[in-house]
């Protein structure tokens, strides 16, 4: 019997962009948020994982750094590929990278990116495999949801329209055997076309853990933000930064 997939090996197709909920303005802020906290300057090589469709890995181009875009999803890297022909990309999994260890000066997961694996230890399997392509002294960026945040601030459900397109969206926290996750399910309905289906789901890091994950991973000087623009940590703020640098 062929094995199940992932959800999040079948969650990431051509319908993922159109169903985002945020502002396309937000990338440069946080592509720019990446820049000014690991200090990268002109020709810094970002190894920018679960790129997606490339929307950050296009900024740091154009700012003169020099982005690899890495995802599982051959439907988003076919888009990053039409958008940006020029740009680097590979596809694979986060947790056995296929470039020579000591590659690159930052590694990024942008944007809830990070915690998708069914147990803790394939999340610090895929940080430790982030530290081994980075190089001495180069510098990692998480951006993940702040629980107590999230905690205190339920999604509601949301139903919204596409041009002829519907979407509907639930969100709850779940308890597993294996720590607390965050699910989303989303329906997509295309006029005269069969309802679609989509299931994400990421786990929960506190701010201790996240760290402590860090560090078993080899980060040391591990830094935690509230924001992109490097606020204080704060459960009123929705996100945690982390930031921190392969032992030399
Ligand atoms: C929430 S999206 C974020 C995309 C992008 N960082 C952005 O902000 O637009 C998560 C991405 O992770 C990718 N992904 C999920 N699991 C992966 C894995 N095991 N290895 C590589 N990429 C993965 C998905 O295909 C998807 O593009």
């Amino acid at each position: 019997m062929p094995e199940e997939k992932s959800w999040y090996e079948s969650g990431f197709d051509t319908d993922y962009p159109l169903m985002q909920t945020f502002e396309e303005s937000i990338t440069e802020l946080q592509a720019l948020s990446v820049e000014l906290l690991l200090n990268l300057g002109s020709g810094a090589r970002v190894l920018d994982l679960c790129c997606g469709y490339g929307r950050h890995s296009q900024v740091w181009r154009e700012n003169g750094l020099d982005p690899v875009g890495f995802d599982l999803s051959a439907d988003l890297l076919a888009i990053a590929r039409r958008n940006q022909p020029r740009g680097k990309w590979a596809r694979g999994d986060v947790r056995r990278l296929p470039f020579p260890s000591g590659s690159f000066d930052a590694v990024t997961y942008m944007f809830i990116s990070f915690g998708y694996f069914g147990t803790a230890a394939q999340d610090l399997e895929a940080l430790r495999e982030a530290g081994r392509v980075l190089a001495p002294g180069g510098r990692l960026y998480l951006d993940i949801k702040h629980p107590a945040n999230l905690r205190a601030n339920p999604v509601p459900d949301l139903s919204f329209r596409l041009k002829e397109s519907d979407v509907t969206e639930t969100s709850r926290i779940v308890q597993t055997p294996d720590g607390e996750r965050y699910e989303i399910r989303r329906t997509l309905q295309h006029p005269g076309q069969p309802l679609r289906r989509y299931f994400y789901s990421v786990r929960l890091y506190e701010p201790d853990d996240i760290s402590a994950l860090a560090e078993k991973a080899g980060f040391r000087d591990v830094r935690l933000y509230g924001g992109y623009d490097a606020r204080a940590l704060s459960p009123e703020e929705p996100r945690i930064i982390v930031t921190g640098q392969k032992t030399k």
